[in-house]
């Protein structure tokens, strides 16, 4: 078989930005049979640093620190976006306007007026769309889609979510691009919250309602600069500088009015500042016929209650296997572990095979403009005490696929 190369662009060399050139390399290796051969061209950075990492490293044919060069160049055929969120919004308007397909970190933008204005210039360039919603495609949350979809729950009743990491936890963890408003928009609502509200409108279906709450735990933090470490960093003795967005937030949700969420509620929570979970990304969807929970920090297993008769009553522990979801392409059988990188190989996987003019199985931008309209729901609601009524968003991937 020919491979059909694809010429591939990055924009932003920072941790997004390594992981989306290490999916593009290892495509070929994991999908053989899609016949499909990225070709890392150009990359771009405002850091001298990063743009060389990529050229020596990451295996970039050459780098710029301007990123209209990437959008420019002709053997350009699909972009990476990984910048900052502040810069989301201008770089897919771009990308769109250049007619070059994209890849895009989430949260597209800084809430909800941003995401739209991309999914507009994306529609009108008519170009395809993937976004950084990567938990979507862990072979269990695929499997519980599944679960869901086919009735073995019943009816959903209701669901718990929680999107609990530790990166901040440390009170003199850096102020990076993320805690100020005009960089990132929302704290962990958009950093967490929307790709819980993704696997949510992924698994059960679109969420309608919306009572939220948010929390600054840490209001003043040590100043990072730019491309010169990540939130993960801890700074002693720094220059402190205000946090402008929330730590925490949880809200009341119900569900529209879908097949297979119709009636159901639920809770959902997210925090960067937990002590204790490291990265604890869990879902739980309870129905009248049995329940399913699953946890990131064990993100090869469910556990899985079935029926309401017998003496085997509660859950079992159910290992990820060929069958789940992609999983037969990384391991043969169950027992070995897939990674967070592989998550986003079948995410790089959905985007070139949707772009090359097979199975179109990749999130939108849709998807990303539904996350953000209950993002900005909860903001309302947390400022206002009140619920917040939403219309489901026209196009999403989330009802498509059992
Ligand atoms: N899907 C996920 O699980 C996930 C995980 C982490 C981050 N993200 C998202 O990915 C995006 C990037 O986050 P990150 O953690 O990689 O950030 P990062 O801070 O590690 O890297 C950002 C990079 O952008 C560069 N940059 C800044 N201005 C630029 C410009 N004008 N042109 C080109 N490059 C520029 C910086 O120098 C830096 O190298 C964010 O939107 C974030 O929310 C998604």
């Amino acid at each position: 078989m020919t491979a059909r190369t694809v010429g591939v662009g990055l924009i932003s060399v920072g941790w997004m930005g390594k992981v989306h050139s290490r999916a593009y390399q290892a495509l070929p290796v994991v999908y053989p049979e899609l016949g499909i051969k990225p070709r890392l061209i150009i990359a771009a950075d405002t850091s001298q640093e990063r743009a060389d990492y990529a050229v020596d490293v990451l295996g970039f044919e050459r780098s710029t620190l301007d990123y209209h060069e990437v959008l420019a160049d002709p053997e350009v055929e699909v972009v990476s976006i990984c910048a900052p969120n502040f810069l989301h919004a201008e770089i897919g308007i771009a990308a769109a306007k250049a007619g070059k397909a994209f890849w895009i970190e989430k949260p597209v933008g800084r809430g909800v007026v941003e995401t739209m204005s991309v999914q507009a210039a994306a529609a009108e360039a008519d170009v395809l769309t993937t976004i950084g919603f990567n938990y979507r495609n862990a072979p269990a949350i695929e499997h519980i889609k599944t679960l869901v979809a086919d009735g073995s729950l019943g009816r959903v009743t209701n669901v718990h979510g929680r999107m609990f990491a530790d990166y901040s936890s440390e009170p003199n963890g850096a102020l990076s691009w993320r805690f100020i408003r005009g960089l990132a928009g929302s704290g962990v609502l958009g950093d967490l919250m929307g790709h819980l509200i993704d696997l949510m409108h992924y698994t059960v279906g679109p969420i309608s309602d919306v009572n939220g709450m948010t929390k600054t735990v840490y209001t003043e933090r040590p100043v990072l600069q730019m491309g010169q470490g990540t939130h993960f960093d801890v700074i002693e003795g720094g220059e402190m500088k205000a946090v402008e967005n929330e730590d925490y937030a949880a809200m009341m949700v119900k569900f529209a009015d879908s097949a297979q969420g119709a009636g159901a509620m639920g809770t959902l929570e997210a925090s960067r500042v937990a002590v204790g979970p490291r990265a604890s990304y869990a879902i739980e969807i309870y129905g009248t016929e049995g329940s399913v929970k699953w946890d990131f920090e064990n993100m090869n297993e469910i556990q899985l209650a079935i029926g309401r008769k017998g003496v085997h009553l509660g859950y079992q522990r159910v290992m990820v296997a060929p069958g789940f979801g992609d999983f037969d392409h990384f391991q043969p059988g169950a027992g070995t572990g897939m990674s967070y990188d592989d998550l986003k190989v079948i995410e790089a996987k959905k985007f070139l095979e949707a772009f090359v003019g097979g199975q179109a199985l990749n999130s939108n931008i849709n998807d990303a403009v539904a996350a953000a309209r209950v993002v900005s729901a909860a903001e309302t609601s947390a400022d206002s005490g009140a619920w917040v009524t939403l219309s489901a968003e026209a196009g999403t991937t989330a009802a498509l696929r059992a």
